[in-house]
């Protein structure tokens, strides 16, 4: 029995033909202790999936099954299994860590014995044990992310479902919350989780769904889409040329723009293809030569440009420079 199980779901937010269509027969499943990812940009979807399947809204055609329990028959039965950690923080910033886990526990039924014990281990899992008892207004942004993972795994759920675990966290506090999550996975937690970051469902993740507008584009474990995206990426400065000069080069198959004179050129086949591609070029600044990241699998499988992302302020570009610049 798969632990997540997504059928052809669809979610249009109000009527036709204003309504706006969030999820456009989608279908998935996910494996008993699996890190299972949604990658996708700003209102790709995610959230309202996870909010699907968490029973917090009804999808508007086709069906989903939770640790075998259908969440339109029986959504009582899909909310005991799991947990569920929000992309918008919301803990309790006058009470102590402590005490958020502990109003939980109160909603779950957890008996009080239980909880005492069940929250000392959760406090101790998320590296939170010496400030349990602090006012949360006092915890770090990565301090209370991991409280309110702490709080989604309260009742031992069979599915833990986290929308964007690590936005807004920085770098460092970031890669310290992917070992966590990744300490889940050998608790045989199965984890759905949703982000925008490529780094980070590469890193994490089993298997990967890359969405947009919606629809499904791509999954398959992160190496996978990279090695079908295949070829040489390389990203290059030369003010001297354009995006139409550089896509009837040899060997080319995409070019995206990226900025004042920067590109981003996708040869086909491996390194043997630079060097008849480089004596095109008249003078360049700088060059770097990869193999296909995440990032270049969307936006080989999307189109969209990441100049278009900057306008829209989406994030994406921000993003996308500060993965290069980690690099
Ligand atoms: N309650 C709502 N009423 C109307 N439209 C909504 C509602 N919630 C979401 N939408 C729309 O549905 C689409 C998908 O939104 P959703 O929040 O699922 O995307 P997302 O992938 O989670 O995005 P983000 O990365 O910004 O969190 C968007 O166009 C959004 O504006
Ligand atoms: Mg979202």
């Amino acid at each position: 029995m798969p632990a997540v199980r997504v059928d052809d779901a669809r979610k249009v937010y109000g009527d036709p033909p204003e309504g706006v269509v969030a999820v456009d027969g989608v279908s998935f499943s996910v494996d008993e202790g699996e890190v299972f990812g949604l990658l996708g940009p700003n209102g790709a979807g995610k959230t309202s999936l996870i909010r699907i399947l968490s029973t917090l809204t009804e999808a508007t055609s086709g069906r989903a099954e939770v640790a075998g329990v259908d969440v339109g028959e029986d959504p009582r039965g899909v909310r005991e299994r799991i947990g569920l950690v929000f992309q918008e923080p919301s803990l309790d910033n006058l009470l102590t860590g402590r005490e958020n886990l502990e109003l939980s526990a109160a909603l779950y039924d957890v008996s009080r014995r239980q909880t005492r014990e069940r929250i000392d281990e959760l406090l101790d899992l998320m590296d939170l044990a010496g400030r349990g008892d602090d006012p949360v207004k006092q915890y770090s942004g990565g301090m209370k992310r991991r409280l309110e993972i702490a709080r989604g795994l309260l009742h031992d759920p069979e599915v833990l479902f986290l929308d964007e675990p690590t936005l807004g966290l920085d770098p460092q506090t970031r890669e310290r919350l992917w070992a966590y999550i990744r300490s889940l996975r050998e608790e045989g937690t199965t984890v759905l989780m949703t982000t925008h970051y490529m780094d980070e469902a590469d890193a994490l993740c089993d298997r990967v769904a890359v969405i947009d507008q919606g629809q499904i584009q791509a999954l398959d474990d992160p190496e996978a889409l990279k090695r079908e995206l295949g070829g040489t990426v390389v990203h290059l400065r030369a003010l001297g040329t354009s995006e139409d000069e550089l896509a009837q080069a040899p060997g080319v198959e995409d070019v995206q723009a990226e900025g004042e004179g920067t590109f981003v050129v996708q040869l086909a086949g491996e390194v043997a293809q630079l060097p008849a591609f480089l004596r095109t070029l008249d003078e360049v600044d700088h060059l770097e030569v990869t193999t296909p990241t995440l990032q270049d699998v969307f936006l080989s499988l999307t189109g969209r440009h990441l100049r278009q992302g900057e306008a829209e302020g989406d994030g994406w570009t921000e993003d996308y420079q500060r993965m290069k610049r980690a690099e």
